[in-house]
């Protein structure tokens, strides 16, 4: 599995993110930057920041501070079009979000074509390629309920790489899965890691996360508490909050889900 699927290389800084909703505080000055190949891993309790702060790299949500870079350009001035941005960084989330009436084929090709501009043709081959790469081509002409949620999720990170994204932002793309399909999913975003795909990852899937990530970051209410590697982090966190809250993922048993469980 050696096909590079990111050739560029594109260097996304966050710089002093904050975003409130309301009054309530959700990201308290957020520094992160990620180099081109790197897989940041996003760890933290429910409610930390983690989906918000992915939704701001993809101008879902506007900030309200700082900014964000894609190699030399602020995404976050006020001149840049989102849509320009989101052709540039995909984003899949835990809902797979397929659309229901068209083909699996379809799905994917219809980014390409529509927002890429590219012939109907070289959308289908490229979505094939795809397909037959991760194991997908006998459900191209199907419709996403015969497939399983693994099989759809898998579809959904493939029409998020038809754009050719130069970053993958994957919000909890497992939680929604039964846990015997997890581990598709799991192995797919491991060979686009192997191919230098930059990618930052929210997990929950702390195994995962160890397994695959260059660099770990532990979000605690709004803010980066510790990052480094991730046998730094699972093996010596330095801070209380991260010791807490991987004794917390070791009670529920969650620990494993990496290549273990694949
Ligand atoms: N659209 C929204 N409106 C109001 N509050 C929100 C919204 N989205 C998220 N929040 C709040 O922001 C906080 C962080 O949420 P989130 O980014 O989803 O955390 P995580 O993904 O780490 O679980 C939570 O308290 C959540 O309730
Ligand atoms: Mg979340």
């Amino acid at each position: 599995m050696t096909m590079p699927v990111a050739d560029t290389g594109t260097r996304l800084g966050i710089e002093g993110v904050h975003k409130a909703f309301g009054r309530k505080p959700v990201l308290r000055g957020i520094d992160l930057t990620v180099e081109p190949h790197e897989v940041v891993c996003l760890i933290g309790a429910s409610g930390s920041g983690k989906s918000t702060l992915l939704r701001c790299v993809n101008l879902l949500e506007p900030i309200d501070a700082g900014r964000i870079t894609l190699g030399d350009l602020d995404i976050t001035a006020r001149r840049v079009k989102a849509n320009h941005v989101r052709k540039r960084i995909g984003i899949v989330f835990q809902a797979y979000n397929l659309f229901p009436h068209m083909s699996v084929l379809r799905n994917i090709t219809l980014g390409p074509v529509k927002s890429l501009g590219r012939s109907r043709a070289e959308a289908r081959d490229e979505a094939m390629d795809l397909l037959d790469r991760f194991g997908l081509a006998d459900r191209a002409r199907d419709y996403p309920d015969r497939l399983s949620g693994g099989q759809q999720q898998r579809v959904a990170i493939l029409r998020a790489l038809a754009m050719r994204p130069e970053i993958l932002l994957l919000d909890e793309i497992t939680s929604a899965l039964d846990p015997e399909l997890v581990a598709d999913v799991l192995t797919m975003i491991r060979d686009l890691a192997a191919t230098g795909m930059t990618m930052v990852i929210a997990t929950h899937e702390m195994g995962f996360a160890r397994d695959i990530a260059s660099r770990v970051c532990f979000l605690d209410a709004g803010r980066i508490l510790e990052e480094g590697l991730p046998e730094q982090i699972f093996t010596a966190p330095t801070q209380e909050r991260t010791q807490q809250f991987l004794q917390r993922v070791v009670e529920a048993g969650r620990m494993g889900g990496g290549r273990s469980g694949a």
